[in-house]
């Protein structure tokens, strides 16, 4: 068992990346996705959660491993059935119908900015040591809404005391909503120098204090990603298609199967792009919204690292 580990989920890259350079940082870490593995040892002296803001809130993946991570007795004190409403599977008449994609304001062009959204400012408290110190790292393009709030909620009601979050402004990958910016290196090297003085915080084990959603916040992210799953339908597979299967290996939902070489949706989509994004021969659209639209991935994650990680390969430090 490592000292530390970071769980992460990530369509394009970001978040793994975020998680990859943590790890190096900490050292004696394991990185793992979310989608691969719900055991959780509890014996580490750090848990980290990274993962993209989807709506202005968490992504159904992440929370729902938080509700069914395997936590040894000293860390669980409650249910999953105490999980906060918008953690709960949609699909369920808790959700109700799905959105035009239309009432989803693109990241990119909305001027809310974070502070005013509660950004977190780190206190010099130390983190006291008898528990693990967890922390989370959320990656977005403009708006975090209720992400870290509705985070906490969903950690809390398992038990485990969230002690530090950051935002990690990076590249807007929703492609479906807005162009991909031309501006990727540009933002990568913006995003990387932001995340140095979050790592400092980290290995001083600082602490932040964490508001309570707002109820206008979460409302938008539980209107903005009900039916989030069934979007898949608006998927098109164009006749470039060559039957790589990239599509099937990189989806984190593990939502497409090939058939007749081909891909197919599941409708247990999270709406991350990974298939779209990282398809070799760009044949896969999402109506056609994104047929003149660039594609992106972190520049620094290849698609063999994508989907190592993801299944669970080289995840030691
Ligand atoms: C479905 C979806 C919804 C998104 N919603 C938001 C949002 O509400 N606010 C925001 O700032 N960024 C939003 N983004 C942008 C991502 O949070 C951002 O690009 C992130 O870094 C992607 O991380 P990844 O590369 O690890 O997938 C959204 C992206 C997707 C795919
Ligand atoms: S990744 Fe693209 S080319 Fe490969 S099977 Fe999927 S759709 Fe076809
Ligand atoms: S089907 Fe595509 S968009 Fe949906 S979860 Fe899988 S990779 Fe992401």
């Amino acid at each position: 068992m490592q000292e530390h580990v970071v769980y992460y989920f990530s369509g394009t890259g970001n978040s793994l990346k975020t998680a990859l350079t943590i790890q190096k940082a900490l050292g004696c870490c394991d990185v793992v996705s979310m989608c691969s593995s719900h055991e959780h040892h509890g014996e580490e002296a750090s848990i980290g959660f990274v993962f993209p803001c989807y709506f202005g809130g968490v992504p159904h993946q992440v929370l729902e491993f938080i509700r069914n991570m395997e936590l040894p007795g000293d860390l669980e004190n409650s249910g999953a059935s105490e999980l906060p409403e918008a953690s709960k599977a949609p699909g369920t008449s808790e959700f109700p119908e799905a959105p035009g994609t239309s009432e989803i304001p693109a990241t990119s062009e909305t001027s809310v900015a974070p502070e005013a959204s509660g950004t977190p400012v780190a206190s010099a408290t130390p983190h006291k040591q008898a528990s693990p110190y967890v922390y989370a790292i959320v990656t977005y393009g403009a708006i975090l809404g209720s992400t870290f709030g509705q985070l906490n909620e969903a950690l809390k009601s398992r038990g485990i005391e969230l002690n530090y979050v950051a935002p990690l402004k990076s590249f807007a990958n929703y492609v479906v909503m807005y162009e991909m910016s031309s501006k990727a290196s540009e933002m990568l090297v913006e995003t990387k120098a932001s995340l140095q003085p979050i790592i400092a915080d980290i290995l001083a084990q600082k602490t932040t204090k964490i508001k309570k959603p707002l109820p206008l916040l979460k409302t938008y992210n539980r209107l903005a990603s009900r039916n989030v799953h069934t979007q898949d339908r608006n998927f098109v597979v164009r006749e470039s298609c060559t039957s790589c299967a990239t599509c099937e290996r990189v989806c984190p939902a593990g939502n497409i199967e090939l058939a007749e070489g081909r891909p197919l949706w599941l409708g247990q989509c999270e709406q991350c792009m990974a298939c779209l994004q990282w398809c070799p021969e760009r044949a896969i659209d999402y109506g056609e919204k994104t047929q003149k639209r660039d594609r992106y991935t972190n520049p620094e994650i290849t698609v063999t690292m994508f989907i190592d990680y993801l299944h669970g390969a080289g995840m030691h430090s």
